[in-house]
């Protein structure tokens, strides 16, 4: 199950001519404070290579359509089109595109294709309003900040009330902390390289779900439930100090301890659980979950010399993984 794709080149915009455009978004992994930034906590994440690509052109016969390719052989999978009452999520997530967009009638056709595994915690629905987003605002003329709108209502749609994280990776890339608020504050950080497997042990979960299982943890235990929170803060805070300084040991203990956090609120499962201990086990310096959690991706924070031994653990279990490393 190892995917050969940890070598997939990087996806790169092509020239557009005037009735075309090209656009990307990128993919993300939450290095550490994913649901607790939900409570105005600070995040470490970092935006990966993969993501989507997406090319958007003036349609023949004047109706808005998106079409969702399969990566590889580029043949349509689904598309979606403007219909007058959407109900699926889809749908209803190219029509919040299209209005914040002003695109909306005006007869365009965009072809996406998404590199990263839908609704596992590694953003693909941010990378792919981003794609979608920015191919069309090339084409029509719209600026960064109609952009930005455009994904946060796409965002809306399958998230409910998104912090706001999956939308800067997808847009910005990079490694950042993020921290919501009235104006989300994204923080370039530099630091040295990391090595990183990450794997997909189980089918992802509805985002919007695990958000709303926190929130009602948090309503049933008043007196905890927030404190976790801010113990999640605290450990960015540590994470972003260790990262900056290249202490990948510290680190590791950290990313650990979020997992165990992350557990006592209510969001990993057995599955998560096991591919963290194999991970360690292998040698990884630390293992979590990423994202929403109830399934979907972990990572591991690994070295050069043990990422084999992470990526040959989980392979040896079926589960889909690939080794990156940050610039
Ligand atoms: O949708 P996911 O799995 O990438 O998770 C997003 C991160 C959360 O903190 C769980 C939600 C949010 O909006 O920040």
């Amino acid at each position: 199950m190892r995917e050969a794709s940890a070598s997939t080149p990087p996806l790169r915009d092509e020239p557009g001519g005037p009735t075309q455009a090209v656009g990307r978004g990128q993919g993300k992994l939450i290095l550490a404070g994913e649901h607790a930034v939900v409570y105005g906590h600070p995040a470490l994440v970092v935006g990966l290579e993969r993501g989507a690509r997406a090319v958007a052109r003036r349609a023949d016969d004047g109706l808005d359509r998106m079409v969702l390719l399969e990566q590889r052989s580029g043949e349509p999978l689904f598309e979606v089109v403007d219909v007058p009452t959407p109900q699926e999520p889809m749908e209803r997530a190219w029509r919040a595109m299209l209005d914040a967009l002003g695109a909306r009638g005006q007869g365009v056709r965009v072809e996406v294709s998404l590199g990263l595994p839908p609704g596992a915690g590694l953003g693909s629905s941010a990378a792919l309003a981003a794609a979608c987003c920015r191919a069309l605002a090339s084409l029509l003329g719209r600026d960064e900040a109609t952009i930005t709108r455009a994904v946060h209502a796409s965002e809306g749609v399958f998230h409910g009330s998104p912090s706001g994280i999956d939308q800067a990776a997808a847009l910005g890339g990079g490694l950042l902390r993020f921290e919501r608020g009235d104006t989300p504050t994204l923080t370039a950080l530099h630091a040295p390289p990391l090595h990183l497997v990450i794997g997909q042990p189980a089918p992802g979960a509805s985002t919007a779900r695990m958000v709303a299982s926190v929130a009602a943890l948090i309503q049933r235990q008043p007196a905890l439930g927030p404190h976790l929170c801010q113990t999640v803060g605290a450990l960015v805070e540590a994470a972003q100090t260790a990262l900056c300084a290249g202490d990948h040991a510290a680190l590791g203990d950290l990313l650990n301890i979020n997992h165990g956090l992350l557990v006592s609120l209510g969001v990993s499962t057995p599955t998560l659980d096991t591919a963290c201990h194999i991970a360690r086990e292998a040698g990884a310096l630390g293992a979590k979950l990423t994202g929403a959690g109830g399934g979907g991706c972990v990572f591991a924070l690994t070295t050069a010399e043990t990422t084999p031994h992470i990526l040959d653990a989980w392979d040896a279990h079926g589960w889909p993984c690939f080794a990156v490393k940050t610039p």
